[in-house]
């Protein structure tokens, strides 16, 4: 027999995992909202042409990690590697400029790279994103930071690094990639063969090359803030004098360009210790020429997206615990009663909001008290033929070792002060 898998690179979530999941998942949410956040939710499958147009030609995303395949009809279509692009076109398509500006959306779910598995790095992961359309202010930077440095707060993260930089304008960029590529052209030779390759594609993606060769190189080479323009200085000295006034930490990252091609301005990342060679948590950064690229109107905007395989991977252990679910009150038949009976019971109980299982497959009262003991449940609710008769349950309390018996109607009660 073929031993079914799930495809590479993928994996299940089980409870009581899919618990965390969903708790992180509702604390983005309230976090969210308090800034005025609304949920937006696109298709998982987009046309090729939008992520090359957005993402970039020339970036690894585009180049060799897609999911693309021919629909029946011959047309392109690549599952989503990441959803800014998504958003501008949904910005663009529902002519989202005559809301109400800036914008503000975030989204929640699975994407899509091929990319070679390791720790916190799948070919389905999930992001929790937000994005902000229709400011281009250096406080709408500031704000978007603070909430997300709200939300992993509220995670009971303390220890993370948030690494910053600016990548200017399109006047700043061009300036400092002729500069760099009049530095780097004589010195082809002592590049590495992807900084070879990049040299023509995308020269600043240069910057982050693992190399050390290549980071000796550049040691001596022109940098990306001597070249900003006073426009695009201003803005990054503006946010951090906000961020230093709101006592958000950050480090300069002089070499941080990240690596999809719509950043301009702000580009940020958030690091933890804890990840290993996967490190960044998060990654975000200004794209104020994105939605004019897709067709749309010149509207700026600004975004991150929370790696969420990664951020549950190192969530502080105080958040988890929190989160376990209480286990439900145990309903048992006993001797000769019918379960149909207990049944009713249990329904009562949730229409009461109270959690109840039925034990269906109940031999005896002891296996039945031994399965109880084993799952952690506290209150186990006894109806045998007496209990039946009298109007009555008999409440057993595993955990202080007692036993009583309560009169049917007064049951949701006792069981409510119970906790
Ligand atoms: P990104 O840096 O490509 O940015 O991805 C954001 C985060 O997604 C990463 O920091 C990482 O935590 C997580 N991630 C990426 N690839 C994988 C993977 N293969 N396995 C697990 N986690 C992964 C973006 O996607 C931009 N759209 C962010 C953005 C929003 N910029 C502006 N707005």
């Amino acid at each position: 027999m073929t031993r079914y898998r799930s495809v590479k690179g993928t994996r299940d979530l089980l409870p009581p995992e899919t618990g965390v999941w969903a708790a992180v998942e509702e604390t983005a949410r309230r976090t969210f909202e308090l800034y005025g956040y609304r949920e937006i939710r696109t298709p998982v499958m987009e046309t090729t042409e939008l992520f090359v147009r957005s993402v970039g030609e020339s970036t690894d995303i585009v180049g060799k990690e897609m999911y693309t395949f021919e629909d029946r009809k011959g047309r392109s279509l690549t599952l989503r590697p990441e959803s800014t692009a998504s958003v501008a076109r949904a910005y663009v398509e529902h002519g989202l400029q005559s809301w109400q500006q800036p914008v503000k959306l975030f989204y929640v779910g699975p994407h899509f790279r091929y990319e070679r598995p390791q720790r916190g790095r799948f070919r389905q992961f999930h992001q929790i994103g937000a994005e902000l359309l229709g400011d281009d202010s250096p406080l709408a930077d500031a704000e978007l930071l603070l909430m997300l440095d709200r939300f992993l707060r509220a995670l009971g993260f303390r220890e993370l690094e948030v690494l910053l930089n600016t990548v200017g304008d399109q006047e700043s960029r061009s300036a400092f990639r002729d500069a760099l590529v009049s530095y780097l052209e004589p010195r082809r030779k002592e590049l590495s063969e992807d900084s070879r390759r990049r040299l023509e594609t995308n020269p600043l993606r240069i910057l982050d090359s693992k190399s050390s060769g290549d980071q000796e190189l550049l040691a001596e080479a022109p940098s990306l803030e001597e070249h900003l323009t006073p426009a695009a200085r201003e803005h990054f000295e503006t946010l951090r004098e906000i961020l230093d006034g709101r006592g958000l930490a950050y480090r300069i990252e002089p070499r941080l360009v990240r690596g999809l091609d719509y950043y301009t301005h702000t580009v940020f990342e958030i690091v933890s210790r804890d990840l290993g060679a996967q490190d960044a948590l998060v990654g975000g950064g200004r794209y104020d020429d994105l939605v004019a690229s897709l067709g749309g109107p010149e509207v700026p905007g600004i975004g991150f997206a929370i790696g969420e395989d990664r951020l549950i991977d190192v969530l502080p252990e105080g958040f988890r615990d929190e989160v376990i679910p209480p286990v439900p009150t145990l309903a048992v038949a006993v001797g000769e009663v019918d379960p149909t009976v207990v049944m009713e019971l249990s329904e009562e109980l949730r229409g009461a909001e109270i959690p109840c299982e039925v034990d269906l497959s109940s031999r005896s009262l002891g296996s039945s008290l031994r399965r109880a003991d084993k799952a952690g449940v506290r209150i186990v609710l006894l109806l045998g033929e007496e209990e039946l008769e009298e109007g009555t349950v008999a409440v057993k309390d595993l955990e202080e070792g007692t036993q009583v018996t309560v009169r049917r109607e007064e049951l949701i009660g006792r069981l409510g002060e119970l906790g």
